[in-house]
């Protein structure tokens, strides 16, 4: 057949996952993307769209189902975009996450490396500590919750199966509380109206809640009346605080925020560590894996005690302070100003005073900071999904670190940043996947190279 005659719609085998958790099939021999699809199934797809090199598609009618095919166990599944694989089995998300490690370091970095199985959870639900739930509708019928997957429109969350079940209450009495005052939630289209987002965060270990109301206004009208209902209706919330966000943007924060009422953090506990949260710093999602995911890096680092380290892309500081007890020095390195604070309000309450942090981005810090350090012997990089800068593995390998552990969120950009590494005398270990975000297709994995003598 040729490309012009393609057909509107054929029997495709699904064979693969994208990142995004697509199916992907072939027709011809054309990729296509089909979102609900998994590995296994069999159906009729229609072709939505045609780009240059691939399809995208819709499953209209699946014939053969995979084995690993359930019913999504979340009411909401088929039109929030937060989950991508509630109609796939834990037990098929958690093998196919690490053949999607193994592929990625196969095809992009070119690195033939054992990946471990996942380390997954025992229970994955309720597992989520932070959301962001957009607010709609008009005054009186406030609707609040996720975006339809792909689109704007807010689709109204009841429950939730990832997040904490006090973070659903949480919500539930906001989008109460601002339809009860007849207050007018933001109109996205026309820019009007006042409350935008939800910011709802939870610790784990104290049950304690932080909210941010994030508003188009300056002012939040019949402020007491919000924060004394919430307080009664929600006991276990103890921090809300205030972002204005005036402009036109898809951004959530704006840029000033001040607490309203209650405390300035909440403080979650992972191991012995105690960790604050403000309402504008990251905090991993997940304290359950987190404490696994922090164990690993704790194992491989493989600490005597008088050991330097650095702690790169660090956030609040929470992995290098989880190493600090077994280290002789820590000093992280992180862009956001907040964070640096926080990090180092981190260190004070969990009494380490070996440890500093330096605000600035890690490419233009590292170079001349690994420099002046003299001998490193571990230094931990931690990225957001792009990955290392070159300049940063670079002046790590000219400075001959010892060891380095590489955690990431972006199985892409490890392969391509490993593969960078082994070239310049670094042999990667076994790749640890963690299952951090279940029903979800995100994948952290966390690895040790070691410097070839
Ligand atoms: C995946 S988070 C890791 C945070 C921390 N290690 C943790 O476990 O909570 C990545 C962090 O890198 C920071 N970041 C992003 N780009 C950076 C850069 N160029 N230099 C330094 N830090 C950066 C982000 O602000 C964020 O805190």
């Amino acid at each position: 057949m040729t490309k012009q005659s393609k057909p509107e719609s054929a029997l495709v085998e699904i064979t693969g996952l994208s990142h995004g958790g697509e199916g992907v099939g072939r027709i011809d021999s054309t990729a296509v993307f089909v979102p609900h699809a998994i590995p296994g199934d069999v159906g009729e797809v229609e072709i939505v769209h045609r780009r240059k090199n691939y399809f995208l598609g819709r499953l209209v009618n699946l014939k053969q189902s995979s084995p690993e095919r359930i019913d999504p166990p979340c009411p909401h599944a088929p039109a929030c975009g937060g989950c991508q694989l509630q109609h796939m089995s834990y037990a098929g998300q958690v093998s196919w996450k690490r053949l999607q490690v193994e592929e990625a370091l196969r095809r992009i970095g070119g690195l033939e490396v054992e990946v471990a199985p996942v380390l997954r959870m025992s229970a994955p639900i309720h597992y989520r500590s932070r959301a962001q739930l957009p607010l709609g509708g008009s005054p009186g019928q406030v609707t609040m919750g996720f975006f339809r997957r792909g689109t704007h429109e807010i689709v109204d969350m009841q429950e939730c199966m990832v997040q904490h079940p006090l973070m659903v209450k949480l919500a539930q009495a906001v989008r109460r509380t601002i339809a009860d005052l007849r207050l007018p939630p933001y109109d996205e289209v026309r820019h009007r109206g006042i409350f935008r987002h939800a910011v709802i965060k939870a610790s784990f270990s104290d049950e304690t809640l932080m909210l941010v109301l994030v508003t188009r206004t300056e002012s939040i009208p019949l402020q007491e009346e919000i924060v004394e209902r919430l307080r009664r209706e929600v006991p276990e919330l103890v921090s809300i605080a205030h972002n204005i966000n005036p402009t036109v943007t898809n951004v959530v924060y704006g840029e000033r925020t001040k607490v309203i009422w209650g405390e300035p953090y909440i403080y979650e506990q992972i191991g012995g560590m105690r960790y604050a949260i403000s309402p504008r710093s990251f905090f991993q999602v997940n304290p359950q894996q987190t404490k696994a995911l922090y164990d690993e890096v704790r194992r491989l680092a493989n600490l005597s005690g008088g050991e330097l380290v650095l702690d790169l892309y660090c956030g609040t500081g929470t992995i290098g302070l989880y190493l600090a007890k077994r280290a002789g020095r820590i000093v992280g390195v992180e862009t956001i100003p907040d964070a640096v604070s926080d990090a180092k309000y981190n260190a004070a309450i969990n009494r380490v005073s070996s440890a500093e942090f330096i605000q600035g981005q890690a490419e233009a810090v590292v170079p001349d900071l690994v420099r002046r350090m003299g001998e490193i012997d571990v230094a931990i990089v931690d990225p957001p999904r792009k990955g290392c800068e070159e300049a940063v593995l670079k002046a790590l390998a000219q400075a001959d670190v010892g060891r380095i552990i590489y955690v990431s969120c972006n199985p892409a950009t490890l392969a391509r940043d490993l593969a960078y590494l082994r070239e310049r005398g670094y042999t990667p270990g076994r790749v640890q996947p963690v299952d951090m975000f279940p029903w979800t297709s995100h994948v952290e994995s966390v690895v040790l190279l070691s410097r070839r003598s």
